[in-house]
């Protein structure tokens, strides 16, 4: 910290030098005596974590004896009433009557794909037919099967199915071994968690995971069936994973590759495999009644006004939107909305119905209204589960917490409202499958997670909002977005014949006919859409090759210059060498599953011993801004926000906000504490939990050492905090330009750009930095910088890009500064303290 104090002096005394016109340079020596070490860090943090040590001997006579009582388990299972049950249902899942074509196709081909309906039997019972009919023919040989899922929730719960249908305990451990030891054949494996054992031959992990054991393991050696599920959500890990496979599948003639989708695309994947066998399950569903906007309005008679749709929340967000351009941005299926509405002939509905469609906002999600079909369904229909298709995480929250003051849908007597998204806790999970008590109604908020992925029973009515949020990626400008964009058709069929499984059904769309007729058929494969940074760094790892040619070899390729872009990017912030080796920090980098700059804030926040405050601004980065900003109550939102801000930074007023809601969380205040200060409740639980798991994560890979419970030992110096910050936002950053009364924005790629009006820094007329690190921008009609974080000359230069290494790119950022670093003495003098930086953070890797 003195050292970056005395190189901001340094740098003022030169600007009045320059402007004096004066020729001699400052005093240099300072550089030379500048120690690193001085800055002092905690040693333990680095030891490397010990593994516990096993008696063998011991273990393998346990794991004897557990493996003849679970023969026996086995048996008396299939015997019992209970396993007779089980065997009925499961026999009389589509699925099943296709077992032996299944089998005898797996074992004469290689690949395989199948298609199904959602819920025919696919994921939870193909695996069960390989695994049963590998131990029976091969007595006792070990067959190991590995089945991916494209999330988490769905690894762990189908799992916990498919050992509930088998009458094994998932995770039943044996405290005398490891914690983690489960007598199922069946196991998980997911991002910090898994219930993976010696005898488990059936594993379901993520994607991600069996990407990241093809480090260590290139060619699976002990795998003998590779099942690749929801394959037709084309997924970015699910594709590359399709590239990875294809190059391996000759070196392992005998590894089995099966395929497995929800919609009929088999023939797209049956030619990238060669003309691989194709199987596909009849499906059988129950009709269901779809209605469609005016047809809802038209039974109900309810009057759409502009008022009505939007409530406190909707307000928010349209004004969200007003300001930050979705609804400015007109994206091409949003034209063809709009030119369907404009088209669409109305005539055979009432003038109520057609006045209200006029005043249908398509950007808008109007809570009042399913509320109102919502107390419908709960007070006339027939009895069943109902299922609402929300956009995401953020609004999910916020509809169930108005439904909760509802005096019908909050009545927790009457009805079980539960929430469905990638996100929630286990024990949240499990309760949406089971069946609540007679008499109560269960409606479940969901992503489209519940699409294909995750199956719940019961559901006999189905709201679908229309709208999923879609990552995308505009390569020209580099920018990446995550909005909420309508969904294709395929998805909306998915979301009507889930209310069709048990009984007849109905489907209400909240959005014209004409709308859906608008959609694109199929959604674009994701690694068409998003930027491809991590996943060039996965690339990496597995030392595939060179990155433009691996990926030429995808399904789909993506554009050259996304490819360009991802790499240059990934020089810049020093995880990539200039002839795109990995280098010890992107080595780093691979292990952490999160974006590289959340991963490269972290692994500094760690060496630099601040990492609490950087825990939770990398947690609240990747959460839905805690913030709200009601129209209404504008004004004291933003005097609320302010109290947490005075050091010109997002970044840090978040990190306030949160440890006093911590503190008042103590005194069992926190609620009234986000109240009066306007923030979601939701959000800080989510950060808490999420710096949790990133803590573990920098534990795994060793960076902080495993027993350490205490990150906190830090003060607030701000100073080392913005360092750290724009560690991992560079290159996000752009110049402020001061004027006398106000200030501009400038990045070298855009120009001038604009501060987003939720920023605290957009509420100043005068910042007393020369830079602002960013987090996002996006691309509006001008640009537009999300949270940011004002920072000196110094940390840019000594914490921003690779100085010595990139020159060009780095000499171009720093625009103002080009001349001054030409002068060999400074540029000498920056690259020494430069080199002493990284060569501490190296010798902390
Ligand atoms: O993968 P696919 O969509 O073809 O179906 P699945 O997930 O294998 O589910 C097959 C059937 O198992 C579903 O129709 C459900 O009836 C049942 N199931 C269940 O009861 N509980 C679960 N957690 C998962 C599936
Ligand atoms: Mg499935």
């Amino acid at each position: 910290i003195s050292m970056l104090r005395r190189v901001d002096a340094y740098l003022e005394e030169y600007q009045a030098q320059k402007s004096g016109m004066k020729e001699t340079f400052p005093d240099l020596s300072f550089a030379k005596s500048t120690s690193i070490d001085s800055i002092g860090v905690d040693e333990r943090l680095f030891e490397k974590p010990q593994l516990p040590t096993l008696n063998k001997a011991a273990l393998e006579k346990i794991l004897r004896e557990r493996s003849l009582q679970m023969r026996d388990q086995q048996q008396a299972w299939q015997e019992s009433e209970e396993g007779r049950r089980m065997l009925e249902f499961r026999s009389s899942l589509p699925a099943y009557k296709e077992k032996e074509e299944i089998l005898s196709t797996i074992l004469r081909n290689q690949v395989v794909i199948i298609s199904g309906q959602t819920g025919c039997g696919k994921t939870t019972q193909l695996p069960q037919f390989i695994l049963e009919r590998e131990t029976e023919s091969l007595c006792g040989a070990v067959c190991n099967i590995i089945c991916t899922q494209p999330r988490r929730i769905s690894a762990i719960s189908v799992s916990e199915r498919v050992a509930f249908e088998r009458g094994e305990k998932l995770g039943e451990s044996m405290p005398s071994l490891s914690p983690t030891f489960c007598s199922s054949k069946v196991g998980y494996k997911v991002r910090l968690e898994g219930m993976k054992g010696r005898d488990t031959r059936l594993l379901f992990c993520t994607t991600g995971i069996l990407l990241r054991r093809l480090i260590a393991d290139r060619k699976l050696k002990d795998v003998t069936h590779i099942i690749v599920d929801e394959i037709h959500e084309r997924g970015m890990n699910e594709d590359f994973l399709l590239i990875v496979l294809k190059d391996l599948l000759p070196r392992r003639p005998e590894l089995k590759l099966i395929l497995m989708s929800a919609t009929l695309e088999a023939e797209l994947f049956s030619s990238y495999f060669n003309g691989a066998a194709i199987i596909k399950i009849p499906g059988f569903t129950h009709l269901v009644r779809t209605h469609f906007l005016e047809d809802i309005l038209e039974i109900s008679g309810y009057g759409l006004t502009p008022d009505n749709q939007i409530d406190d929340y909707g307000q928010e967000r349209i004004w969200k939107m007003n300001n930050q351009g979705p609804r400015k941005r007109k994206s091409q299926i949003t034209s063809l909305v709009e030119d369907a509405l404009r088209e669409a002939d109305f005539k055979n509905y009432s003038p109520q119905t057609r006045e209200s469609l006029s005043c249908w906002n398509p950007d808008c999600i109007g809570f009042n209204f399913i509320e109102y079909i919502l107390c419908h369904i709960c007070e006339d229909e027939r009895p069943g589960a109902v299922l609402v298709f929300m956009i995401g995480w953020d609004d999910i929250s916020a509809l169930k917490e108005k439904l909760l003051l509802h005096p019908v849908l909050g009545d927790q007597s009457r009805v079980l409202l539960l929430t469905c998204h990638g996100s929630m806790a286990n024990s949240e999970q499990r309760l949406i499958f089971e069946e609540p008590e007679d008499g109560v109604r269960k409606i479940v908020l969901a992503t489209n997670i519940a699409e294909t992925s995750i199956t719940i029973n019961d559901v006999v009515f189905v709201l679908d909002c229309g709208k999923a949020k879609e990552s995308s990626y505009d390569a020209l400008n580099n920018t990446p977005c995550l909005l909420p964009t309508w969904i294709s058709k395929v998805s909306a069929q998915q979301r009507r014949g889930r209310a069709g499984r048990v009984q007849a059904g109905e489907c209400y769309h909240l959005y014209p006919r004409c709308v859906y007729d608008a959609f694109a058929e199929y959604q674009l494969p994701e690694i068409l859409r998003t930027p491809l940074q991590s996943l060039c760094l996965q690339i990496k790892s597995l030392k595939l090759g060179p990155i433009s040619e691996f990926l030429s070899r995808a399904l789909q390729s993506p554009e050259i210059l996304a490819v360009q872009n991802a790499i240059e990017y990934l020089k810049i912030i020093g995880a990539f060498d200039n002839n795109e080796n990995l280098t010890l920090l992107g080595h780093y980098l691979t292990m952490l599953p999160m974006e590289p700059k959340l991963g490269k804030m972290l692994i500094l926040g760690a060496i630099f011993n601040c990492l609490d405050p950087i825990l939770t601004i990398t947690a609240g980065l990747s959460v839905r801004d805690p913030f709200l900003t009601p129209l209404d109550k504008k004004d004291v939102a933003e005097a609320a926000k302010a109290q947490f801000s005075h050091d010109y930074s997002d970044h840090l007023a978040l990190v306030r906000a949160y440890d006093g809601w911590k503190d008042a969380e103590i005194d069992l205040a926190g609620q009234e504490y986000c109240w009066t200060n306007f923030l979601s409740v939701q959000s800080m639980k989510a950060i808490d939990a999420l710096r949790m798991e990133f803590l573990s994560l920098l534990k795994d890979i060793g960076i902080v050492d495993s027993n350490a419970t205490n990150c906190n030992a830090w003060s607030y110096d701000v100073h080392l905090i913005r360092a750290v910050i724009c560690y991992g936002l560079y290159p996000g950053v752009c110049s402020i330009v001061h004027k006398e009364k106000s200030f501009s924005l400038k990045t070298m790629e855009d120009g001038k750009v604009h501060l987003h009006s939720n920023s605290v820094n957009a509420r100043e007329s005068k910042i007393p930095y020369p830079w602002l690190v960013f987090n996002e921008k996006i691309k509006v009609n001008s640009v537009f910088l999300r949270d940011s974080t004002a920072v000196s000359d110094s940390v840019v230069l000594l914490f921003g890009g690779n100085m010595s290494k990139d020159g060009d790119g780095q000499l171009k950022m720093l625009g103002g500064y080009l001349e001054f670093l030409m002068k060999p003495a400074v540029a000498e003098m920056f690259q020494s303290i430069r080199r002493k930086l990284d060569d501490f953070i190296q010798s902390k890797l």
